[in-house]
């Protein structure tokens, strides 16, 4: 296992450039299932949950090549449409196979995935989804198994606009004949990605990025070629960084459209964040921000995924905030190792409040989880001394290149081995 070295409390300064989001590709890829035909997606990082999905599609009897940021998919022979719990284990997002292999092939078999460190993550939205568009769901030691006798069209209203699910219905919907409505869906911009895709395979899907979005679906799909959106919680992960450790840096290829909620309140906190149509500067004092509440929400709210960095980013406010997590019910395990770098945070429930100190100290700590891992990075860049993070596994799951786009920042990053010793 590796650990990040970082030494802290240094201006940044520099430029990086924003890689394709992994957020989107994921789904991309999983929408290679609806058809036979070659697919091509470019600007795919390279991740480990991208690798992941390389590994469960060519499991499934997809041919794929992945390289040089693009991947390719097409099929010489039958699929397999089961997905079991060594692949599925790995990745939550393994979930997205389901719908477009029931569509295709008429019946589907994988593993339940587990819940996880940021909460129990249940699944009845897609199954639900799944039920009305004529889909039967057993389940068989620890497995689900859908069948679909003969799929319809539908009328779904979404519990609670999942991005997952919105997904997942919006691509088996593509495979059904006839106008699927969905209500009540996520209107994060990754659907509105896989919305252009599907529309290039041959479906209509209209409204994607509102909360109602209406699919005509084909009998068959065609290959496409797409090139993935820029990542926007990489992007945001970088602007919380500059704020937090003060300087001056410029993010290329990156769209501060989708970030509206998170510039806001960067701005609040007293932090110069300029848009370009393609780039995003941020010029931050060095002088403590002033505290600023945030609740997450879904799109177009302040997204759950950048909580953490934003914590990491406030703990040095000149006074006191609070954060609400209303997406996820234990999304908090980056508090106490960030209490271990002297944040004064207490939590109560899913409300966090952070009492600002003056200065973050380097020590050592333990990601827990991908976003929780970046909030470390955060706070490490910005403390004074040095930091060891440790478990930066999960930080390698969605974060590429991390430590070289760091370095071009300004930050004083190493990578090492992990061999027990005390740092
Ligand atoms: C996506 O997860 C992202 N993952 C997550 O990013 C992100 O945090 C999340 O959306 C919210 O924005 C990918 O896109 C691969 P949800 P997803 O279904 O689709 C509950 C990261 O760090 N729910 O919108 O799984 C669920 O438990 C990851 O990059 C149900 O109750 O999220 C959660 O509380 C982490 N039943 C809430 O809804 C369901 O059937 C939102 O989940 C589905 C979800």
């Amino acid at each position: 296992m590796d650990l990040f070295v970082i030494n802290g409390g240094k201006k940044l300064s520099g430029e990086t450039t924003i890689s394709g989001s992994k957020n989107a590709a994921l789904p991309v890829l999983f929408a290679t299932l609806l058809t036979k035909e070659r697919c091509e997606i470019k600007n795919v990082p390279e991740l480990r949950d991208v690798q992941s999905t390389y590994e469960l599609l060519n499991y499934l009897g997809k041919n794929c090549f992945y390289g040089y940021g693009t991947f390719v998919t097409g099929e010489h022979s039958a699929l397999n449409p089961v997905a079991p719990y060594e692949l599925v284990r790995k990745m939550r997002a393994s979930i997205l196979a389901a719908g477009p292999l029931t569509a295709r092939f008429g019946h589907a078999r994988f593993s339940l995935p587990g819940g996880c460190t940021i909460g129990v993550r249940p699944i009845d939205i897609h199954l639900d989804g799944f039920r009305q568009l004529g889909i039967e769901i057993s389940h068989e030691k620890g497995d689900v198994v859908m069948t679909a006798r003969k799929l319809h069209p539908a009328h779904i209203k979404l519990r609670f606009p999942s991005v997952g699910a919105t997904e997942n219905l919006m691509m088996t919907a593509s495979l059904i004949e006839g106008e699927t409505i969905l209500e009540n869906c996520a209107r994060e911009p990754e659907i509105e990605d896989i919305a252009a895709v599907l529309v290039r395979m041959g479906a209509s899907v209209e409204g994607a990025g509102t909360s109602i979005i209406r699919i005509c679906g084909a009998t068959e799909l065609k290959g496409f070629t797409h090139t993935v959106m820029p990542d926007r919680i990489e992007t945001g992960t970088f602007i919380l960084l500059c704020a937090a450790a003060g300087g001056k840096i410029k993010l290329s290829g990156a769209d501060p459209r989708p970030l509206s909620a998170l510039i806001r309140a960067v701005r609040k906190a007293g932090v110069k964040v300029y848009c370009g149509r393609d780039s995003i500067t941020v010029d931050a004092e060095v002088s403590r921000p002033k505290p600023v509440n945030i609740v997450t929400k879904p799109h177009p709210g302040f997204p759950t995924d950048l909580q953490a960095p934003w914590m990491a980013f406030m703990s040095q406010c000149a006074g006191e905030c609070e954060v609400h997590e209303k997406i996820f019910e234990n999304r908090f395990m980056h508090v106490p190792e960030l209490m271990r770098m002297e944040a004064n945070i207490t939590v109560s429930d899913r409300k966090a409040i952070i009492h600002g100190v003056p200065g973050l100290v380097g020590a050592p700590v333990m990601a827990s989880d991908l976003r929780a891992g970046a909030a470390l990075v955060v706070a490490a860049a910005a403390a004074r001394g040095t930091s060891v993070i440790r478990r930066i596994y999960h930080i390698d799951r969605g974060y590429e290149k991390l430590e070289m786009k760091l370095r071009d920042l300004g930050v004083d990053v190493r990578r090492r081995k992990d061999d027990g010793t005390v740092k």
